[in-house]
């Protein structure tokens, strides 16, 4: 059997992708989603959809704690789908109840890349929030250093950094379908 056919036979619940902005998680996440005929929700655009505005906005008109207030609640929603793709954005699982509950409610992911190629990323962005102060590097290396411990605890990790999203896709492919088969759900 496949590696897809084993994934899509054995998958009962919603796969969590986790990780810093910049590491490919809405793209990766779209494309797994499309291989395997899942449905595919970014917890950053369902935010949007709600307050009807993008993250910039609610950042700057109510506040990183009211925008984490919603990620939180917006994660739970997500997570009582059936199987499905869920992308998170970089800061969600530093929430420990979030965190809690991707992990009882989903395979999780961690979706790796050094920071280096994440800062290459992201130079220049302006629709992440975090990133609009003086030194968008340190902060990003600050942010990954005190998350690192919330992503390590993802069932996988996968390094996303050096290859072609098609070779990143394959990794997880694989990664999952052996979860399924030898882990379980
Ligand atoms: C954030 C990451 C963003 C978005 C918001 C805050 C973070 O999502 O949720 O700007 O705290 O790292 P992406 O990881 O999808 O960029």
């Amino acid at each position: 059997m496949s590696e897809i056919d084993t994934l899509k036979n054995n998958l009962q619940k919603p796969i969590v992708l986790m990780g810093m902005m910049g590491t490919g998680k809405s793209h990766i996440g779209s494309t797994l989603a499309k291989s395997l005929g899942l449905p595919f929700y970014d917890s950053d655009r369902v935010i949007e959809e709600k307050a009807g505005c993008p993250v910039s906005e609610i950042f700057e008109i109510f506040g990183e704690e009211k925008f984490r207030a919603s990620e939180h609640k917006t994660i739970l929603e997500l997570l009582n789908n059936a199987p499905c793709i869920i992308a998170t954005g970089g800061g969600a699982p530093a929430n420990p109840d979030t965190l809690s509950a991707i992990k009882q409610q989903s395979i999780s992911v961690w979706l790796n890349a050094d920071i280096n190629s994440v800062i290459a990323r992201l130079s220049g962005n302006t629709t992440r929030p975090l990133l609009q102060g003086d030194n968008p590097e340190q902060t990003l290396k600050d942010l990954l250093q005190k998350r690192e411990p919330f992503y390590a605890q993802a069932d996988i990790e996968i390094n996303s950094a050096d290859d072609s999203v098609h070779k990143t896709l394959a990794k997880l492919i694989k990664a999952l379908s052996e979860h399924v088969e030898y882990v379980g759900n």
